[in-house]
């Protein structure tokens, strides 16, 4: 048996009930280590932990494989929610396995965000930019999702200096391509853990540096739906 979890955003008690419970009674738990440190409590003292960094993920996960094969439980947790910035790890263990394997849905931080925020869903497109491959597809969306008067929350990406596209580089990205440096703009950092929040402008947003464990949120400067009165009953 394998199960992919979803840690959600960063403090256990945001994790689901199932994903507890496959834990607890799991036989080997694997992620990195960040997000094992989430689920540590959980895990039972006799469980394998497999812990794994971007350079040795791919050997790792062919251990966690093997252990599957075995007919051990093996559980592998992800930070927040596997569906949002999380298929590409889940296509490592999937490709590990040799096929597809369950998953289980988490809180994501771009929820608990929403939250904080008081930003709707139906109004909003999730991007990011924590991701491998050509970047160049999403740049370009988040242009016209911003063009088309709707929310964005963006994860961004905070690799080495020629890949990383942190707030502050989007914000000048999306400055330099027309957006209006007037949007709403708000970065919030290790939600649900020490969280710390900042509320300015695309414009303003460009001086500013976070840290990697941020979450950024560009509100459309029209109102939306849901801030506009309903017209009296008639
Ligand atoms: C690979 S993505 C995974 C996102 C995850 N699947 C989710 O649903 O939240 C990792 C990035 O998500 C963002 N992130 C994850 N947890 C966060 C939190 N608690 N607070 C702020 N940002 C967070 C950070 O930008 C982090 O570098």
């Amino acid at each position: 048996m394998i199960v992919c979890i979803g840690a959600g955003p960063g403090d256990v008690g945001y994790l689901t009930q199932r994903g507890a419970e496959l834990i607890r009674s799991a036989d080997m738990v694997a992620g990195f280590n960040a997000v094992l440190n989430v689920v540590r409590s959980l895990i039972p003292e006799a469980a394998e932990i497999v812990t794994m960094g971007y350079r040795d993920q791919v050997d790792k996960l062919a251990q966690v494989a093997q252990a599957h094969h075995a007919g051990k439980r093996c559980v592998v947790v992800f930070m927040g929610d596997i569906h949002f910035s999380g298929f590409q790890y889940l296509e490592r263990v999937e490709r590990a396995c040799g096929h597809p394997v369950e998953s289980l849905p988490g809180i994501s931080s771009a929820q608990i965000l929403a939250s904080r925020a008081k930003v709707c869903f139906d109004e909003t497109t999730f991007i990011t930019f924590h991701r491998r491959g050509d970047l160049d597809p999403f740049k370009r969306h988040l242009i016209h999702v911003l063009q088309d008067e709707r929310n964005a929350i963006v994860i961004p990406c905070p690799w080495d200096a020629a890949r990383s596209f942190m707030p502050r580089h989007i914000a000048a990205y999306l400055l330099e391509n027309g957006i209006s440096p007037e949007h709403p703009t708000e970065v919030w950092e290790n939600l649900t853990r020490t969280e710390a929040e900042w509320h300015g402008t695309l414009a303003e947003c460009v001086a500013r540096d976070f840290t990697d464990m941020s979450i950024m949120l560009i509100r459309t400067r029209r109102p939306m739906p849901s801030q506009i009165e309903a017209p009296e009953s008639r």
